[in-house]
C-alpha cells in the first residue's frame, strides 16, 4: 500500500483553506493508503510561540483533525515533536541543502518581508524539515494545497540528492496530491490572495466559527458596486467570492449567481447570504464535533500516544537504515 504523509502547522484554528486544501483529502485517503497525519509543532517554532500557548495550539489541531473525520484506527495521527527521529533526519538533510536554493524559496522570501525582525535559520531551512517529515516514512503522496507545491519540489530535490550522494535509491520521490486534478487554493475574504491564518481574523472562516460569525465575516467581505456591462470579467474580490461559492455550494447555486452576474442583475446581499449559509452547512457537523471532542482529554491522550508509537515505529526503521547508508557504525 502506498504511503501518505501530511501535516498542518500548530499555529491556530483550522480554516476553510486548510480543510479544502488538505484535511478533506486526508479523510478520503485514510481508506485507501497507509496514512501518517501529524501536527507540525516543530514548524510552529519559527514564529516563537509562548510556551504557555504551545500545547493548546497542538491540542486544537488534534481536536479538529478528529472532528473533521480522521480516524485514528485507520490513519496514524501524531504530534511531530513526539517523533524525534524527524529532527535527526532534518539534521542529515541540512548537510545537503544549499543556501542559494533555500533563499530562493517563495515562502522564505514572503517571511523575510512579513517578519523582518525574525529571519531565523529555522525559517530558512523550513523546507528541509518538511522534507524530513515526508521522507521519514518514505511517503510518495502528500495531500497539500497549492501553496505547498514548491516545498514538495524541494523535498524531491533533497531526496534525489541524498540518493545520488550515497549511491542508493533509498528515498522515493514524494508528490503533492489532490483527488481532483489540480491542487487547491482557497481565496480569503479580504479581496486579495489566499485564505490564511496570518492575514487577519476577517480574512479566514474557521471550522470552529459560529454561524453568526460566519454570516458577519461574509457579509463584510470586500465587494464592489456591481457589474456595469454584460459578461464582464470579475475583479479579484468578486472572483474570490465566486471561487469560494464553487467550493461550498452546489453547481446549480453557483450557476444561478454566475448567470445573474453576467446579466448584471446580481444583488450582492443575496449572493453573500447564500454563500454564508452554504459555508455554515459545510462546517456545522465539524463544529459540533469540535466542541464535543475537545472535552475528552482521556481520548485525546490515547490518540496522541497511540499515534506516537506507530509513527516512531516507522521513523526509527528509516533512521536506522539512513545511519547505515551514511556510514555511522556503533562500537
Ligand atoms: P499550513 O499549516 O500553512 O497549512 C496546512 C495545509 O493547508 C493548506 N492550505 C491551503 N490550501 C488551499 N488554500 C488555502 N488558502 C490554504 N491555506 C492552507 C496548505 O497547503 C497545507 O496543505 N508547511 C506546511 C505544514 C507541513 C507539511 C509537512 C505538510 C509541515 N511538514 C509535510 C505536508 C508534508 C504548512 O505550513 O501548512
Amino acid at each position: 500500500m502506498e504511503t501518505v504523509v501530511s501535516g498542518i502547522r500548530s499555529t491556530g484554528k483550522l480554516h476553510l483553506g486548510n480543510f479544502y486544501g488538505a484535511v478533506k483529502n486526508f479523510v478520503q485517503m485514510q481508506n485507501e493508503y497507509n496514512c501518517y497525519f501529524f501536527i507540525a509543532d516543530y514548524h510552529s517554532l519559527t514564529t516563537h510561540p509562548n510556551p504557555e500557548d504551545l500545547h493548546g495550539h497542538v491540542k486544537q489541531v488534534l481536536v479538529e483533525y478528529l472532528a473533521a473525520g480522521i480516524d485514528p484506527e485507520k490513519a496514524t495521527i501524531y504530534v511531530q515533536s513526539d517523533v524525534p527521529e524527524i529532527a535527526e533526519l532534518y539534521l542529515y538533510l541540512n548537510m545537503n541543502a544549499y543556501l542559494g536554493e533555500l533563499e530562493r524559496s517563495t515562502s522564505f522570501k514572503d517571511k523575510v518581508r512579513s517578519q523582518p525582525d525574525n529571519v531565523n535559520a529555522g525559517l530558512l531551512t523550513y523546507p528541509v524539515l518538511m522534507a524530513a517529515d515526508i521522507l521519514i516514512h518514505r511517503a510518495i503522496k502528500v495531500p497539500v494545497g497549492k501553496d505547498q507545491e514548491q516545498h514538495l519540489e524541494m523535498s524531491r530535490t533533497f531526496a534525489n540528492r541524498f540518493n545520488r550522494l550515497y549511491h542508493t535509491d533509498y528515498f522515493p520521490e514524494p508528490f503533492a496530491f489532490n483527488f481532483t486534478k489540480n491542487l487547491i487554493k482557497v481565496p480569503g475574504l479580504d479581496g486579495k490572495g489566499k485564505m490564511g491564518k496570518s492575514e487577519g481574523e476577517a480574512n479566514a472562516v474557521y471550522l470552529s466559527d459560529e454561524p453568526e460569525v460566519i454570516r458577519k465575516k461574509v457579509m463584510r467581505s470586500l465587494s464592489d458596486g456591481g457589474p456595469t456591462h454584460e459578461n464582464q470579467q470579475k475583479p479579484e474580490p468578486i472572483q474570490n467570492l465566486f471561487d469560494l461559492m464553487k467550493i461550498v455550494s452546489s453547481a446549480d447555486t453557483y450557476n444561478h449567481f454566475d448567470t445573474q452576474y453576467n446579466q448584471c442583475s446580481i444583488r450582492y446581499g443575496d449572493f453573500k447570504k447564500q454563500l454564508a449559509e452554504d459555508m455554515i452547512i459545510a462546517t456545522a457537523p465539524i463544529r459540533e464535533k469540535i466542541n464535543e471532542i475537545a472535552k475528552d482529554e482521556t481520548y485525546l491522550r490515547q490518540v496522541a500516544r497511540f499515534g506516537a508509537i506507530k509513527a516512531r515505529e516507522s521513523a526509527s526503521k528509516t533512521i536506522l537504515e539512513v545511519r547505515k547508508i551514511i556510514g555511522f557504525k556503533s562500537f
